[in-house]
């Protein structure tokens, strides 16, 4: 067998993360600014990985790892192969943690190069069933919207067990993703949100269905050019996370200097507590000038993107 490559990008939530766990819709963009590189090669002898967090062999790979490691096992089972005889090397530059997708991409380049290694065909279902697997571990009961943006490589519209549906943006939209510095666990936060519900349903569900009617009406913002409404529902969306506990000092602080600055919305971005924002910006200037404050205001990385119809 030769060496076998599989890439995955990133991914953005736009709006709605959280509530999409519980029914509601959210939308998701690609996010190609970083990736995730797996390489697969011929080593004898059982399954060693390589990663920035452990190298060795997977049986004594550590908790962090389990999700990748089960996926590993999940894939060549499902080829009807042993699992053993290759190392797979893991190349990221998706900051863990940060709500940018990096568990899903993770999985679904590793899914990807072990069929290319094996030589195996996959259908569209084979990569998102294994790579959910993955997500169980990292998210408890994902929503699985992180694998179908991934894989998809256009804005989607999601809905649990909906068929999937894109979304074609309208004139060009300049958003800034800035990370707050502090990694954010989306299992924890999920798990807060459904325990909330838990105890105060009625109250938590009125939050809920609320993001649910923001999203639909952002979706509208998004195909009818809406920047200001847009950025309005944005805004709308991260009071309502606050209110869900998912928000953090680290978050709120940039989230309010972007929109001091001038930003037209501004929230946080997948799991929260920790992890990233992202900001609207009014135009591309002025996106370039919200970057470089941003940066200057202490976040620990800061990524301008256009999102346009292409
Ligand atoms: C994480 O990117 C988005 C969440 O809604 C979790 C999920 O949908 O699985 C927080």
């Amino acid at each position: 067998e030769q060496t076998a490559i599989g890439i995955a990008h990133s991914k953005l939530i736009l709006i709605g993360e959280h509530a999409v766990v519980h029914g509601q819709p959210a939308i998701a963009i690609p996010f190609p600014l970083v990736g995730v590189e797996s390489i697969v090669d011929y080593v004898p002898g059982p399954v060693q990985i390589n990663s920035t967090f452990y190298t060795g062999p997977i049986e004594s790979a550590p908790e962090s790892l389990e999700g990748v490691v089960t996926c590993i096992k999940e894939t060549t089972s499902h080829m009807q192969l042993p699992c053993e005889d290759f190392m797979i090397r893991i190349k990221s530059s998706i900051p863990p943690g940060k709500g940018l997708g990096s568990s899903a991409s993770v999985a679904i380049a590793v899914v990807k190069s072990l069929f290319a290694f094996f030589g195996e065909k996959y259908t569209e279902q084979n990569l998102l069933d294994l790579s959910n697997i993955s997500e169980t571990y990292a998210h408890g009961v994902p929503s699985g919207i992180d694998t179908l943006t991934i894989t998809s490589g256009s804005p989607v519209w999601y809905e649990k067990d909906e068929p999937i549906n894109f979304i074609t943006p309208e004139g060009d939209f300049h958003f800034i993703v800035a990370d707050s510095g502090r990694v954010g666990d989306t299992r924890s936060a999920v798990e807060s949100v459904a325990s909330l519900l838990k105890s105060a349903p009625r109250r938590i569900q009125h939050k809920l269905d609320r993001i649910g009617e923001i999203t639909h009406r952002a979706r509208n913002a998004l195909e009818t050019a809406s920047k200001h409404l847009l950025g309005q529902m944005l805004n709308e969306a991260q009071r309502e996370l606050e209110a869900l506990g998912v928000s953090d000092a680290g978050l709120n602080r940039l989230i309010y200097f972007a929109r001091q600055e001038g930003a037209l919305g501004a929230k946080l971005t997948g799991g929260g507590n920790g992890g990233c924002i992202i900001a609207l910006a009014r135009n591309e200037v002025h996106s370039r000038q919200l970057a470089e404050k941003l940066r200057k205001f202490g976040a620990n990385a800061v990524w301008p993107f256009v999102l346009r119809n292409n």
